[in-house]
């Protein structure tokens, strides 16, 4: 179970300029946070409300499905997941921390031609699967990627291509499920109430985590108990982010993972920060701004290029520590002849020195006053991690409510899009390029 510890941001502890009374603050705020909570659970029957991950969690048919077909796919050994944004940072971030040991997933969110060609020599066509991966259907750089691994397979396998090739897109509109259509791929739903960033349990997610052999059943599992409990963990967290930012000058919010296998699950939260909240209007459509900087960061290693900063810099930080309770596996760390100098190491493992690294930067910054709040799972599991996932979700949507914007929309991204598509010579575009080519 998802352990959430705030007592670091006591200002009992690190003082009244940026710490919290926690408990009375919690109790003066526990009316407008269920007020909160009830609102998105009331608001997730409409689906223009994009709340669909809430009920993400109960669809055992969908999931059913994505097991039968990664049953069936084991002919593959490889997986190249095209896709970016939502529809790529949240699946990596769980293989990342799960390592689950089955078929090897490539996750392709870039357009740097020279490690996509060194994989594509690598891969060998009549063992690898492909799963374009877009919400949208339309995204150009992944638009980009199923032209070339396409052909490729096509090249290679002629007819039998589309054996090879699977689409997880929006269950009517869009390329992607025309392609399906016409061509009868295998094609799985990301439901069009569930945003590409908490699209992370619906196919988006299980489907290349049941490739890798994941165990997408307690995934879910954990997701579920995540939305039983909301009220002792998310709306929490969701209510000290929002005051450390709101009225301690914390705009930063560091989210740190101790483990490297963790670190994907930073770049997504800072996604989920970033898209969800940084926007220009409130709902009520008044000029805000409003949005907290996301920051990921990795322990141990940016012990050695960051935290300098956040103990001496600005107090403008707020850090979100992540831990494991166990690390699964470990690694002994041996006594050496010739090296005594390193004997406070022997016997000991690499588990127990970073464990030891994590409460010495919480206790370093503790003693400078920078506030910092703990967040443990028992293990990188299916189930904590599900946990995880679900817990992050609720948090963002609760600090949009806080902050009183939608946190389900992303204009500024869409709008990027359109500029890269008027550029690229796209129909339908021809306004915006001539405006574009204009202003340049
Ligand atoms: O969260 C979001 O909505 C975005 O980051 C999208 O996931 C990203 O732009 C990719 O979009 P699509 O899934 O439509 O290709």
């Amino acid at each position: 179970m998802l352990e959430v510890k705030l007592d670091d941001l006591e200002s009992a502890r690190i003082g009244r300029e940026s710490g919290l009374e926690v408990e009375n603050e919690l109790k003066a705020w526990e009316p407008t946070l269920k007020a909160h909570h009830r609102v998105l659970l009331e608001r997730a029957g409409d689906p223009a409300a994009m709340l669909g991950w809430i009920r993400v969690p109960d669809d055992t048919e969908t999931l059913r499905e994505v097991k039968r077909y990664a049953e069936a796919a084991a002919w593959a050994s490889e997986v190249a997941v095209l896709g970016i944004g939502g529809s790529a940072l949240p699946a990596r971030g769980l293989y990342e921390a799960l390592a689950p040991g089955g078929k090897t997933l490539h996750f392709l969110d870039h357009t740097d031609p020279l490690p996509i060609r060194r994989l594509l020599e690598r891969l060998e066509p009549a063992r690898t699967l492909v799963v374009a991966v877009s919400k949208s259907g339309g995204t150009a750089e992944t638009a980009a990627l199923l032209l070339v691994f396409r052909r490729w397979l096509e090249d290679a396998l002629g007819e039998d291509w589309r054996r090879h090739l699977a689409v997880v897109t929006d269950p009517e509109k869009g390329p992607l499920r025309a392609l399906a259509r016409a061509e009868g791929l295998a094609a799985f739903d990301v439901p069009k109430d569930v945003g590409g960033r908490f699209s992370a349990l619906t196919p988006v997610g299980t489907l290349p985590l049941a490739l890798a052999g994941a165990d997408v059943d307690a995934l879910l599992m954990g997701a579920r108990r995540a939305n039983r409990r909301v009220a002792e963990t998310a709306a929490k967290t969701a209510l000290a982010l929002f005051l450390l930012e709101r009225y301690r000058g914390k705009r930063v919010h560091v989210f740190m993972p101790y483990g490297r296998r963790l670190y994907a699950i930073a770049q997504w939260f800072a996604q989920l920060h970033a898209e969800s909240l940084g926007k220009a209007r409130d709902r009520k459509g008044s000029r805000v701004h409003a949005g907290p900087t996301p920051l990921p960061a990795l322990g141990p290693t940016d012990q050695h290029s960051l935290l300098q900063l956040f103990r001496e810099g600005p107090f403008d930080k707020a850090v979100i520590f992540l831990r494991l309770g166990e690390p699964g596996e470990d690694l002994r760390l041996p006594p050496v002849k010739g090296l005594e100098a390193f004997d406070y190491l022997f016997g000991k493992t690499l588990f127990a020195l970073q464990e030891a690294e994590a409460e010495g930067t919480r206790r370093a910054l503790l003693e400078a006053g920078r506030p910092s709040l703990t967040l443990t799972l028992p293990r990188a599991d299916e189930e904590s991690l599900g946990e995880l996932y679900q817990f992050l979700m609720w948090q963002t949507a609760l600090l949009g409510e806080l902050y009183g914007v939608n946190a389900f929309d992303q204009p500024g991204v869409e709008l990027a899009k359109v500029y890269a598509y008027a550029l690229l010579g796209r129909a339908g575009y021809e306004d915006v390029r001539k405006r574009l080519l204009e202003e340049a």
